[in-house]
């Protein structure tokens, strides 16, 4: 007998398909996603994630060698489809024989889940809509994650609560759909479990634990704010493919709106191409991002945080959330 065994019953399929003791995933945040956490979380029972953002294959393939030394527990690796490289990164996961792939970022190109599958890994996506997630299931992902735009990080414009309505009911019977988006205690872990879900994806809620090597003013931003302060950035010009962010409002918010501007120009006056926009737009974000977790600069950099962040309050370690999270879905479902 396990300390939570109803929540575990749920989650069964879920860490079956992980090969983790519990079905948690902390999702990919570049920058904080690194060795450290990652390994962490894995040893710690639950699911880590590499967030390999905008590393080069080079820098992915040490990071991978490096979480491997510090845990014998599987742990994934998030690609973002739109990375240059993605095929050279595929690889690289190959080489190591990384057992789960999580494709983010957009629809997965042609061949990519192939290619993977064809490496042995499994492969994640995100499911913006049920009409693409019955797509996805159909081009061979073997789990899907729903995201709603409570998340931190790059977001769509449905609530959790809705995606899971939609979604979970057709097809969480006989797919494996982990839930993702403004989790912050184990209550809700319980009734997405009970909608069907197999497991769940946090990243706010990790962000600022022990082993997280984000630097301590971006843990005392966290700390402070509130789910109010979690915004969503604003689109100032309706032809940039901007994927909105949500993250705490900071000098940085209003310096990504100078950004588009900069960016709708280069658009009109030099003729650059949408990609490029699209992907000087992205670049902007890792650049801003690194600033506030690595340098600790929460004034400029950008301090990406989702609705959750109200709910973090202190520094603790990974197993100790977790158990928390645990603890607190298993006295929901007892109480039911
Ligand atoms: C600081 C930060 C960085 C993130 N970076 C990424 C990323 O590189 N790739 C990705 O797929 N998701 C990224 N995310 C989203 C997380 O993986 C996760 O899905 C999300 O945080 C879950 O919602 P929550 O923040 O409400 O828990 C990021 C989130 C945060 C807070």
């Amino acid at each position: 007998m396990t300390a939570t065994p109803r929540t575990d019953a749920l989650m069964r399929r879920g860490a079956e398909f992980l090969g983790s003791r519990h079905a948690i995933l902390c999702g990919a945040m570049s920058w904080v996603s690194e060795r450290n956490l990652v390994s962490a979380i894995s040893n710690a029972g639950g699911f880590g994630v590499i967030a390999c953002g905008a590393m080069t294959p080079a820098l992915l393939d040490a990071e991978i060698a490096a979480t491997r030394a510090l845990t014998e527990k599987p742990f994934g690796v998030n690609l973002i489809t739109m990375h240059p490289d993605l095929f050279a990164l595929i690889a690289t996961c190959a080489t190591h024989k990384v057992s789960h792939v999580v494709l983010a970022g957009g629809i997965p190109p042609k061949g990519s889940v192939e290619a993977l599958k064809e490496a042995g890994a499994k492969v994640i996506c995100f499911a913006p809509t049920l009409a693409l997630g019955k797509k996805l299931l159909r081009s061979g992902a073997d789990a899907l994650v729903i995201e709603g735009m409570e998340a931190g990080g790059h977001i769509g414009p449905v609530s959790t609560s809705v995606l899971a309505q939609e979604i979970l009911p057709e097809l969480a019977g006989d797919n494996l759909v982990f839930v993702a988006g403004g989790i912050g205690r184990g209550e809700a872990i319980a009734g997405y479990l009970e909608m069907g879900a197999c497991g769940v994806q946090l990243g706010t809620r990790f962000a600022c634990a022990s082993e997280s090597i984000a630097h301590p003013n971006f843990k005392k931003a966290f700390f402070r704010a509130s789910a109010r302060d979690a915004v969503a950035s604003v689109q100032v010009d309706p032809r940039l493919p901007v994927i909105p962010v949500r993250a705490l409002r900071n000098k940085g918010t209003e310096a990504f709106t100078a950004k588009q501007l900069e960016v709708a120009r280069a658009l009109d006056e030099e003729g650059i191409a949408m990609g490029e926009a699209q992907l000087q737009i992205e670049h902007y974000w890792a650049g801003a991002l690194r600033r506030a977790v690595i340098d600790g600069d929460v004034e400029g950099g950008s301090l990406m945080a989702g609705q959750s962040v109200g709910m973090v309050n202190e520094e603790e370690p990974v197993t100790d959330i977790i158990s928390a999270l645990l603890s607190q879905s298993e006295a929901a479902l007892v109480r039911r």
